[in-house]
């Protein structure tokens, strides 16, 4: 207690400029965040999952933990980031000198190498789509049509690989820029568009006749189809899609400001990001059930399924360019932060210097991710686990090392470094009053978030 008592005392310090570069204002530390959180799990995974698995009721599980797991590994990364200047190895070597804490922040550059490998996959074919939406090639309202599409590109092992290494080029190419100019400057641009076009997709869906039908589709709650399964799967889901567990938020908090209220900006980017899922949602699924098409899951709903419902409505084409385009711009934000975390490696852990750093990830992904990329041929018979590349890349990160790091991290801050280390961080050194949500964050990452996460994990396993 007298530990706590003394923090007042301190000298406060504003906005320090640290060595490294950081978010230059609140808003860039925001878009950032939600560039990262905002992606692919929100159009091509949350819609999906809540879908299949029981709607209204998949939802409320995937808020609780949500509330109880992702917001507060979220603060705690941000914090510990912050506190220790640095990724998430160099910021628990700094915490915990000469402990093996920055071994989760090692395993944290494992995750980002496997979420790049598969996710810079999907989103070349995002990037393929908007071209092909443009020329009108996959405009059909056949599905056997748009099946034969998707599966001649994703069957095709140059395309796949070009596709892939075109998106490694745009990310790294920002990336070059630097954190302001990079990532603030470009997530700063582009998530209003985001939400614009996302808001158009939106209305077109809801205004169509029979729309009610995918509402309901999404919302319904059906408690029967809920297993030991829909708990990882939301749990997983909540790491995946607010970047959590493996290192990704440590990295961007040591980009924020000293006078940066963390509790307050992580659940402004959870709140903004579950809007996004549901705006997605409601942007598919009444189309799709508009147009008497069945609601697939996975990569067929996106890129078999949602072309033929936009060729069925006037102005598809528009319509079906703008999708791609929002699509595309929400897996750039996150792949900045996916790759900054393995830039941030080669850089404060080898030395090298920025831009190296960024051309040797990208040069790392390519070679990394082929794997996933030629899953659908070339390598389509490799399997490990009896999954392809692909599929092991994506359910070891988010079902296995984004929880087991969400765990360790929470072990971390709760019972190592402690409520007063805490009390100091959040607070901005005394600077802000919130000691009520203080306190609850460290009884909730204490005890709550490591329960939560045992319980779910080790229910799994049972069940296997
Ligand atoms: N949150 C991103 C999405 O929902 C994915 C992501 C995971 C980004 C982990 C960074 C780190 O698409």
């Amino acid at each position: 207690m007298e530990e706590v008592s003394s923090i007042k005392t301190l000298p406060v310090k504003t906005g320090s400029v640290r060595a490294g570069e950081i978010f230059s204002s609140r808003l860039g530390v925001l878009t950032a965040t939600l560039g990262s959180a905002v992606g692919l799990g929100n159009i091509w995974r949350f819609p999906y999952l809540t879908g299949s698995n029981g709607g209204a009721a998949f939802l409320i599980i995937y808020l609780i933990c949500t509330v109880l797991v992702g917001i507060q590994v979220m603060v705690g990364e941000q914090m510990l980031g912050r506190a220790g200047k640095g990724n998430a190895i160099a910021a628990l070597r700094a915490l915990a000198p000469g402990k093996a804490w920055w071994l989760v922040g090692a395993a944290g550059v494992i995750s980002a190498f496997l979420i790049m490998g598969f996710y810079s996959e999907v989103a070349g074919w995002v990037f393929a789509y908007i071209f092909k939406s443009l020329s009108g090639s996959i405009l059909s309202t056949d599905p056997q049509v748009t099946t034969q599409a998707f599966t001649s590109l994703i069957a095709n092992p140059t395309q796949s690989l070009v596709w892939q290494w075109i998106v490694l080029a745009v990310t790294g190419g920002i990336l070059l820029f630097g954190v302001t100019k990079g990532i603030e400057r470009t997530t700063k641009t582009l998530m209003p568009v985001l939400f614009l076009l996302l808001i158009l997709v939106g209305i077109r869906s809801l205004t169509l006749p029979g729309a009610a039908q995918g509402l309901t589709y999404l919302f319904k709650p059906d408690f029967s189809v809920i297993t030991a399964d829909t708990f990882l799967e939301a749990l997983g889901l909540s790491f995946f899609k607010l970047s959590v567990g493996m290192g990704c938020m440590m990295t961007y908090g040591s980009y924020f400001r000293s006078d940066q209220n963390i509790p307050t900006t992580a659940t402004r980017v959870a709140l903004a990001d579950l809007m996004v899922s549901l705006m997605a949602g409601i942007a598919i699924f009444p189309a799709v059930f508009a147009f008497g098409f069945k609601p697939e899951s996975g990569p067929s709903l996106l890129f078999i399924t949602i072309p033929a419902v936009f060729a069925s409505m006037p102005l598809g084409n528009v319509f079906m360019v703008a999708f791609f385009v929002l699509t595309a711009i929400a897996s750039i934000g996150a792949m900045l932060s996916l790759l900054e975390v393995i830039v941030t490696f080669f850089n404060q852990q080898l030395g090298l210097n920025r831009k190296l750093s960024v051309v040797l990830t990208a040069a790392a992904l390519a070679v990394f991710g082929s794997a996933a990329a030629l899953s659908n041929s070339t390598l389509a018979n490799v399997k490990i686990l009896g999954l392809t590349f692909f599929d092991l890349y994506d359910y070891m990160s988010s079902n296995v090392l984004m929880p087991l790091g969400g765990l360790l991290i929470s072990v971390f801050i709760g019972w190592i470094w402690g409520y007063p280390n805490i009390r100091k961080a959040l607070s901005n050194e005394g600077m802000l009053k919130n000691e009520r949500v203080i306190g609850m964050f460290f009884g909730l990452i204490k005890f709550v978030t490591p329960a939560l996460i045992v319980i779910v994990l080790l229910n799994k396993l049972n069940i296997l």
